[in-house]
């Protein structure tokens, strides 16, 4: 099977996790997409989304899913989002997308998140694809010298020759080079210093399932709500 086969695949079994008459909250990516594809066969039955970028929500809205504000909601049964890297306790590393900031607030709002994953995203440690780091932009050159500082490499990701600018206006830098071994005290140190919108590390806001696509089928890997 086609890495593209597998999130469509998983993406379709997210819709168990889907109950009538709710607001969903949906996260963004390629596989996010393939969710929102197989979400609008059950339009009708749920209420509508809280999305996590524009580019979610101008596919809810062309699949004729009604997108409420965040701050319309109190809070949410279902968060469902894809990641780039997962590990055993649910902790992941996202933002791959430049959707980071939106995508937590988002799972924050939700009771249980659903991460959908090919089984490439399955590792062992968290780093080795680059952790991005939404950032202020003044503050992008010392941030990138506290990640060298950390024996990590930082660069600010570029678009069409410029940096690239997020859905809130900043921007993303894309850090290489570390092993997040302690994905907990990780997001709280680097959430802390100035400058930093959030980093892509999410383990306060893990991960409760993951529905893995593998040749065999999809795997759910359930992970216990509190360390
Ligand atoms: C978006 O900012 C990201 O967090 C995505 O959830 C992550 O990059 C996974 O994307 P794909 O499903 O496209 O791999």
């Amino acid at each position: 099977m086609t890495q593209d086969e597998l999130k469509t695949l998983v993406g379709l079994a997210a819709l168990a996790y889907v109950r009538p008459h709710t607001i969903v909250g949906v996260g963004t990516g390629s596989t996010v997409n393939k969710f929102i594809d197989a979400l609008a066969t059950m339009k009708d039955d749920i209420t509508g989304a809280v999305s996590s970028s524009e580019a979610s929500t101008q596919r809810l809205l062309a699949a004729g899913i009604a997108v409420f504000d965040s701050n319309q909601v109190d809070s949410l049964d279902i968060y469902i989002d894809g990641a780039d890297e997962i590990d055993a306790h649910g902790y992941m590393v996202k933002g791959g997308g430049a959707a980071l900031t939106r995508e937590k607030i988002v799972a924050s709002l939700a009771k249980q998140f659903v991460c959908i994953a090919d089984e490439s995203k399955l590792v062992k440690a968290l780093g080795v694809f680059p952790v991005p780091v939404e950032v202020i932009p003044m503050a992008s050159k010392r941030i990138c010298a506290q990640f060298a500082a950390m024996g990590g490499e930082a660069v600010v990701r570029q678009q069409d020759g410029a940096p690239l600018v997020t859905d809130n206006g900043q921007h993303i830098v894309d850090v290489r080079g570390l092993v997040v071994a302690d994905p907990l005290a990780f997001e709280s140190q680097v959430n802390q210093w100035p400058g930093v919108v959030t980093v892509g590390i999410f383990a306060h806001q893990r991960a409760h399932i993951c529905l893995l696509a593998t040749s065999e089928g999809v795997k759910t890997l359930g992970f216990k709500l509190q360390p």
